[in-house]
Order: C-alpha cells, then structure tokens, then sequence
C-alpha cells in the first residue's frame, strides 16, 4: 500500500479542479471552499463566465483541460487535483486530460478522477441489461455522430490504472439533483448488493471526491458509488466498513 506523504497542517490544502465549470465542478469548489482549500481551478475559456460567482475566492486558469502548458500551471503546488472526465468530442479530451494529470501533477498529489458505473478496472463487474447493451450502442451511435466518445474515458482510466500516482477513480451511478444526503457507500464491483438502487445525489458524488483526497484506503481503488440514503445502500449498511463494501 503506498505510503501517505505528510501534509504541513500550517498551510491549507491547495486543490486543482479541472473541467470546475460543469455541475459536478461547482460543487466539488463548494466542498473544498467549505473545507477551507485554497482552489485553482481549469475550465475551457469559453466557460469563464459560469464561475463568475467563486471569481473573488479560487484561481481561475483558462484553457483546455487536455492541454498540458495549461494542466502544468494549474498543478503546480497542489496537492491534490479532481478531475472530471468527460466523454465530449472525439479528439482524445479525456486520455489528453488524464495523461496531463497524471504526468505533470505533483509526485505525492493525490489524483481523484471521475466517471461512470461503466468504466470497469478489473472486468468483474457485474452489469444490468441496460448498461450492458443500451451503452455500447448509445456510445457506437453518439461516436458515429462525432458528439460523444465513451470510449475515450475507457482509454482514459486504463492510463490511470496502469499508473504509479496516487489515483482514485469514482465511478458515478444514475446522478440526480437534490440537498446532500451524506457521503455515498461504495463497493468495488457493479453488481454487489449494496449498489443496486443506482442513483446518488450530484452534490454527494462531489463530497466523495473531495473526501477521496484524505482517504487513503481509497488510493488506487476504482469505488463504484451509491447515494446513503437509498434503499439499496440502507438494506445493506452492515456491509459497509470503513466507507465500501465487500
Ligand atoms: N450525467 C450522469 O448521469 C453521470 C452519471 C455517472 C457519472 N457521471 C460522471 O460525472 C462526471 C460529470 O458529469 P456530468 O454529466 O455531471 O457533467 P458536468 O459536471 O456538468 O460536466 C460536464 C463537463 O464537460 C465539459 N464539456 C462539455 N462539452 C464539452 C466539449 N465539447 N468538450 C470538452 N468538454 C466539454 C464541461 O465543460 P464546459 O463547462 O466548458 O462546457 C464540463 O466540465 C463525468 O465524469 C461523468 O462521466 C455522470
């Protein structure tokens, strides 16, 4: 297990948020305002604009995501950087985005990255006919329509498995909007019990990101996340142990 750098609790947490301008971002900046980091943040310049209400209180670094002068600035210093992996486009965006991370990011930061249920690290989840047939033929229709490559965030997290880093990858089900309902539960496959109500709050998949960068039993797992309150996760509490499931 790798061992945990020391932090200077002298200084506050710097924190880089890259793609911070989608709804996931705007609330992973509030978790980490709340938590009192400092934040830098990297959304694509034509999207400034939907930060304008942090403006006074984080760094802001117009630029690309996958764009590695811009990924290289915004890292500096930080230690710990939440990504949002998006499937948009057909250029690569996501594997640019995480290659940058991964490569530029500070030796000992901790690297918390987002995705889907579909993302699978180890093959052994466990799918439901839905995701099993309905996603290979949406993201077959969306590629060909040059809109959506889900096969990019797939190329993206196999760099992140395969690296040395300090990684978490969260892997989001059914995302709804809605007041926080607490730190969702999560196990390492889909498929296990305690995940089948699939459907957390957005606001809660950004507390277990922000909460992944002090987590340490979570460094170089691939969590598959579930709302607290469901009735899937609540049928299920006595599994959890130390925040997942087995
Ligand atoms: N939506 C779901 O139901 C769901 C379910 C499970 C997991 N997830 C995961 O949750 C994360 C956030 O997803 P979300 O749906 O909630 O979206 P979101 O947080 O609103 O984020 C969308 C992101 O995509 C960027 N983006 C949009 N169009 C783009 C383009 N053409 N090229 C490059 N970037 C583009 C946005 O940047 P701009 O602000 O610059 O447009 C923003 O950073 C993702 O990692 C996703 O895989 C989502």
């Amino acid at each position: 297990m790798p061992t945990t750098p020391e932090h200077d609790t002298t200084q506050p947490m710097r924190v880089c948020i890259v793609g911070a301008s989608g709804k996931l971002g705007h609330y992973m900046i509030r978790h980490c305002l709340e938590r009192g980091y400092e934040v830098v943040s990297v959304c694509r310049p034509e999207s400034v604009a939907k930060l304008d209400e942090f403006a006074d209180r984080i760094e802001i670094i117009p630029g690309r995501t996958d764009d590695r002068d811009v990924i290289a600035r915004a890292v500096a210093g930080c230690d710990g950087v939440l990504t949002v992996l998006v499937p948009w486009g057909v250029h690569n965006y996501s594997t640019g985005t995480a290659q940058a991370v991964l490569d530029l990011a500070e030796p000992d930061a901790r690297l918390v990255f987002s995705c889907g249920w579909h993302i699978s690290r180890d093959g052994l989840d466990r799918y439901s006919w839905k995701l099993r047939y309905a996603v290979p033929i949406v993201s077959h229709l969306a590629r060909w329509a040059r809109f959506v490559d889900i096969d990019d965030q797939v190329r993206a997290t196999r760099r992140i498995f395969d690296s040395d880093t300090r990684w978490t990858v969260v892997r989001g089900s059914d995302l709804e909007e809605g007041d926080s309902q607490g730190l969702p539960v999560w196990s390492r496959h889909v498929g296990d019990p305690i995940l089948a109500s699939n459907r957390t709050r957005r606001i809660d998949f950004a507390l277990f990101m922000v909460a992944a960068l002090t987590d340490d039993e979570l460094v170089r797992e691939a969590p598959a996340i579930n709302g607290c309150a469901t009735e899937s996760a609540r049928a299920h509490e006595h599994l959890v142990s130390a925040g997942g499931a087995e």
